[in-house]
Order: structure tokens, then C-alpha cells, then sequence
């Protein structure tokens, strides 16, 4: 059934800005796109359509916003996010990472909970897209893969490939082995959706090198030759950590960003997670290559001795979108990504300004709105007009209620002094839901034209 909305819109159209529409009508077809946007006051009377349902009547300082798009998030590590956060990288990942995930991988029962259980909290946070980590395991892998489609949200799933392991009971046992399961896994993920109509299907596979020191070079050309053949997606973690970065140089003499640009995997639709020690000339030829960077800014704080340069690798042309990074990072919701990136981009321009304050280094509150949307889309391959609201964009969004309309001091409520339900939503009543919003401000979420969360509208 088609959706019919009146109320107030905010999107970024641009990086710099963002645009409230005050009082829109808002129609999305039966497939899930947007087919009309027009202002209703003073403006046309709606259009309908036979067979459209009433209008869905939004109220006051309750807006449509745009869903969120995680670029970087491991869906087996959500068994035990907020644990081990004291070690370095390389050692968490041996004590804590791989550990769950074999778990995981031995008992799909348990796969399935953790799963469902994800999907589920994903939604309640804004997010409708996900670029996800999985696991070794084919079958956990499409447990994910029916977890993320049946709950509605959108999931691009890395099966993960490594034939080099600290664990020896969690790995792939040679490169053939590891690409062959790569190949098997991206056959059965299509076929599950494969039924569906094109904008039905959520899921898609993404052909995932876990990092270079579990990769063998063999391992990483054979991967880079099935991406072009399958046509799908690739993903890694790159320069992310000192403890990581010191291991592949000791061990390769070489840094990761030349293994991945001599086996072919710095590609047009590949994304890259963390990124914090690459250079200029390493983002620029990112840029060239029309490679997308995950930043993942809590996780990097833990991790990395470096902050990501956003607003280096923005400048020099790069995609930038955000990740959470669970587990790495503890936090599941988008917006804690960006309040990180922006704190992490105030703390560099105010360090760099002492010694030349010409040039701002910060990536503002309304930019990072920008990466969480629009910049995650792009890396997806989603389409130019995602996340965005307009007519032929697929619906995928969030609704946000600033005020509890009973009392405007009850929970979730932003505690606004000022508050008049006629009055009109502003850019101060955005910010302060971007600092300070979370999941009690959130009273909708749509996927492709589906109501995933609540359930308040049949379609
Ligand atoms: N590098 C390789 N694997 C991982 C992982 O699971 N998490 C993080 N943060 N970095 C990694
Ligand atoms: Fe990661």
C-alpha cells in the first residue's frame, strides 16, 4: 500500500546545509519510492490515487529525517560489545573478536539470537542501511543475511575471509579454500533474496578480507579477480591501528595500503574502515580510485593513537561515511558516530590552531548529518538520491519526535523552555536533537516504504 505523509521534512541536500520543510505532503508508492513532494499550506490540495490510505498526520515537532547508513559494524562481536576495551587492537582481537565469533560460527542457534536481537536495536537507533562484518562460517553468514532481510533493515554482508589466523581453531586453511567459500557464500546470499523483486531485497553479499595480517597476497589477488566477476561490493579494515600497522610492516615491509593497491583491491566500490594513518598522497589516490573511507571514531580512540583526518580526506575528495564499529566502538547508535567525529575534528583544529589557525580542520554537526546519510549511501552504491526526500528516492526514514506531546517535559523530551506547538521546527531545535536525541525521539523508522519499527502503519 502507498504512504501518505503531512508534516515537517529535514534532509542535508548539500554538506553545509541542511533543509527544513515546514508542513509537506509526502507520498511513497508501493514499491517504496517517493513519487510525491509538494507544500501543503497555501500550496496544491494532495493528490490521490485510488487505493491510497489517509494521510499519516504528523505531529507537532515530530519531523521526517532521513535513515542512517552504518558503514562499518561487526554483527558477531554484538555477543559481547562493551567487553575487553583495554587491550590494544591486536590482542583484543585474539582474546575478545575472534572468540565470539567462533562462537557464533559453532552454534547458529545462538547466531540467530544475537542477530535478530542486533537488526532489532539497529532500527530503534535510525539506522536502515548496514555494511556488516560477519563471520568464517557460511551458514552463520546467512543466518545474518535472513535476520537483517526478515526485520526489514538493509544489510550488505561480508562473509569474512582469512587464511591466516592467531586462533588456530578459527580460520580458513588456504587461500583456495578461503575463495571458494567467499564465491559459495556470494551464490547462496543472492539466491536468498533472489525471488524478491530488485527493490526488495535488502541483502547483498560484499566480498571481505578481514585485514592484511589475516590475508595471504594469493589470498587478496583471488578475492580482487572475484569481486569483478560477481560485480559485488569489498570491504577491510586499512592503516587502522599502531600495534597493526607495526605487525605488517615487520612482517611484509611494506605498509597495508600498498598490499591492498598491488592485489587489486583498492577498487571503485570498495570502503575501508578506519583509515587513520594514511598520508595525503594515500588519500588522494583513495579519491582517484573512488574508494569510500569507514570512519569509525570511538573505536579509534581505543585503537588508534591517530584521529582519522576527516576533514583532510573530505577536502581531497574522498567519500567519507561513519561506522560504529561494534565492537570495537560500544555504542550501536549512528549518532554517538557523529558526535564523535565531530569531537575528535574540534580536538585536532584546536591542537593544530595554536601552531596556524588559517585553515579549520572541524567537521561540524551538519556535515557529519551528511556522512551519516548521504556519505554512507554513496559508498553503498545506493544511488544519488539516497537519503535524500525526493520524488524517486526509496523511502528509507526516520521519524523524530522532539517533545512528548503530552507534556513537554516527559521522556525523550528535549526540555525545551520555549516550546509552542505552533511554532515551526528550527535549525536550533535540529541541533539539539543532534546532541542530545537518542532512541526515546525516534517514533518511526521506514524501510524501502516499509514501517520496520513501531508498527504503526500497515502497508
Ligand atoms: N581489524 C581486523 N579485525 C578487526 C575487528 O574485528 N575489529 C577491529 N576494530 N579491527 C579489526
Ligand atoms: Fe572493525
Amino acid at each position: 500500500m502507498a504512504l501518505i505523509f503531512r508534516g515537517t521534512l529535514v534532509q542535508c541536500i548539500t554538506s553545509r546545509s541542511i533543509e527544513i520543510l515546514e508542513d509537506h505532503i509526502l507520498r511513497v508508492n508501493e514499491d517504496g519510492f517517493i513519487s510525491d513532494i509538494y507544500p501543503y499550506a497555501g500550496g496544491e490540495s494532495p493528490k490521490y490515487f485510488p487505493g491510497d490510505p489517509e494521510i499519516i498526520q504528523m505531529p507537532p515537532f515530530t519531523f521526517l529525517f532521513p535513515g542512517f547508513c552504518d558503514l562499518h559494524l561487526h554483527a558477531a562481536q554484538f555477543l559481547y560489545m562493551g567487553s575487553g576495551l583495554h587491550l590494544p587492537l591486536m590482542r583484543w582481537l585474539d582474546e575478545y573478536a575472534y572468540k565470539a565469533e567462533e562462537r557464533l560460527d559453532k552454534d547458529p542457534a545462538l547466531a540467530r539470537a544475537v542477530y535478530c536481537r542486533l537488526a532489532q536495536r539497529l532500527i530503534e537507533n535510525g539506522t536502515t542501511s548496514t555494511l556488516l562484518f560477519g563471520t568464517i562460517g557460511e551458514e552463520t553468514n546467512l543466518i545474518l543475511a535472513k535476520a537483517f532481510q526478515d526485520a526489514g533493515i538493509r544489510g550488505f554482508v561480508g562473509k569474512l575471509s582469512m587464511d591466516i589466523s592467531s586462533r588456530p581453531s578459527y580460520t580458513e586453511h588456504s587461500a583456495a579454500e578461503s575463495v571458494a567459500a567467499a564465491k559459495g557464500f556470494i551464490k547462496k546470499c543472492k539466491a536468498l533474496v533472489a525471488p524478491l523483486p530488485a527493490y526488495r531485497r535488502l541483502v547483498h553479499p560484499v566480498i571481505t578480507p578481514r585485514f592484511v595480517p589475516t590475508c595471504s597476497e594469493p589470498l587478496l589477488k583471488d578475492l580482487a579477480v572475484l569481486a569483478s566477476e560477481e560485480g559485488v561490493r569489498v570491504q577491510s579494515h586499512l592503516a587502522e591501528a599502531r600495534d597493526m600497522i607495526d605487525y605488517v610492516s615487520k612482517e611484509y615491509g611494506v605498509s597495508d595500503f600498498e598490499i591492498f593497491k598491488r592485489t587489486g583491491l583498492l577498487r571503485d566500490n570498495a570502503v575501508y574502515a578506519h583509515c587513520t594513518y594514511l598520508t595525503d598522497p594515500q588519500m588522494s589516490e583513495l579519491s582517484r580510485r573512488k574508494v569510500s573511507i569507514a570512519n569509525c571514531p570511538l573505536s579509534n580512540c581505543y585503537f588508534s593513537s591517530e584521529p582519522f583526518r576527516g576533514r583532510e580526506a573530505i577536502d581531497l575528495g574522498v567519500n567519507v561515511a561513519l561506522g560504529t564499529d561494534v565492537a570495537g566502538g560500544y555504542s550501536i547508535d549512528m549518532m554517538n558516530s557523529m558526535r564523535h567525529a565531530v569531537t575528535v575534528s574540534k580536538i585536532r583544529d584546536g591542537q593544530a590552531a595554536e601552531e596556524d589557525d588559517s585553515k579549520s580542520l572541524v567537521v561540524d554537526w551538519i556535515e557529519s548529518l551528511y556522512l551519516a546519510t548521504r556519505g554512507g549511501a554513496a559508498a553503498l552504491g545506493l544511488g544519488d538520491l539516497h537519503g535524500t526526500f525526493t520524488v524517486g528516492a526509496a523511502f528509507d526514514a526516520q521519524m523524530v519526535q522532539l517533545v512528548d506531546p503530552e507534556s513537554h517535559f516527559g521522556k525523550g523530551a528535549l526540555d525545551f523552555f520555549d516550546t509552542n506547538p505552533s511554532k515551526a521546527i528550527t535549525l536550533e531545535h535540529i541541533e539539539k536533537w543532534w546532541c542530545m536525541g537518542d532512541d526515546k525521539n525516534r517514533i518511526g523508522l521506514w524501510v524501502q516504504g516499509r514501517n520496520v519499527w513501531p508498527q504503526v502503519t500497515k502497508t
